[in-house]
């Protein structure tokens, strides 16, 4: 399972990439804009956050193939590293797909909400494919059931495509895609730290806390512990 955090926020993907297993940053115009930042700047100092195996995720604002190509050859050369350029699933985009591939550019299919445009752009070969689950959600479809059907045909036809399973709005759907065996999952910032969080947690560490500390603070233990470590 590959975990990616789903923002641009600079202080926030530090923070997290601090506490947390986290694997990489996807970006796409819109998560750039709320930052209010060169883009170029911004991805300059992502990739020194997370240094350069972490995979980063950028998705040109060109609509033409070759112009989409020529603009993710150069976010390539100044992301470096473990770089995927992420190509909305339109016909101009899985032709850029297809060129992208062809000069050993890694692929992330983004934009996705139907079965058929996965299919297509796994063909195309895209390394991921990537479906929106709660914006499907949100028209009352089935964005769980759309990850479903993706997974089963690229079992079916043992494609190497990955599923990256984007846009949630909360803990359980990101759990129902991790159920299917969705390879990867890319989360905002507050959604990732609400799949850690639980009340009793916090209430089991408080009274360890309160029940344990009058005793740890005992010189003999201290000593004990750092015997233990040496
Ligand atoms: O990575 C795709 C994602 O940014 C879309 O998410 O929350 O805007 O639906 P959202």
């Amino acid at each position: 399972m590959i975990y990616m955090l789903d923002t641009t926020n600079i202080p926030e993907i530090e923070r997290l990439f601090d506490l947390y297993p986290i694997d990489g940053v996807t970006t796409n115009p819109s998560i750039i804009a709320q930052e209010q930042k060169p883009l170029r700047r911004l991805l300059r100092d992502i990739r020194s956050v997370i240094g350069e195996e972490a995979l980063l995720h950028v998705q040109p604002i060109s609509t033409k193939a070759e112009d989409i190509v020529h603009e993710a050859l150069e976010y390539r050369d100044l992301c470096r590293g473990n770089y995927y350029a992420k190509i909305p699933v339109t016909p101009q985009g899985i032709k850029a797909i297809q060129l992208l591939k062809q000069r050993g550019v890694k692929v992330t299919a983004t934009a996705i909400f139907t079965q058929q445009q996965a299919l297509i752009a796994a063909k195309a070969g895209a390394d991921f494919v990537a479906p929106y689950v709660n914006r499907l959600d949100n028209i009352s479809s089935d964005g769980i059931g759309v990850v479903a059907d993706i997974m089963t045909f690229i079992n079916a036809y043992d494609m190497r495509t990955q599923v990256l399973a984007a846009s949630f709005k909360n803990v359980e759907q990101v759990h129902r895609v991790c159920l299917l065996g969705a390879h990867s999952v890319t989360i905002a910032p507050e959604l990732f730290e609400s799949l850690l969080y639980h009340p009793l947690t916090d209430r089991a560490v408080w009274d360890f806390y309160h029940d344990g500390v009058p005793y740890y603070d005992e010189p003999e233990i201290i000593e004990h512990n750092t015997e233990k470590t040496e």
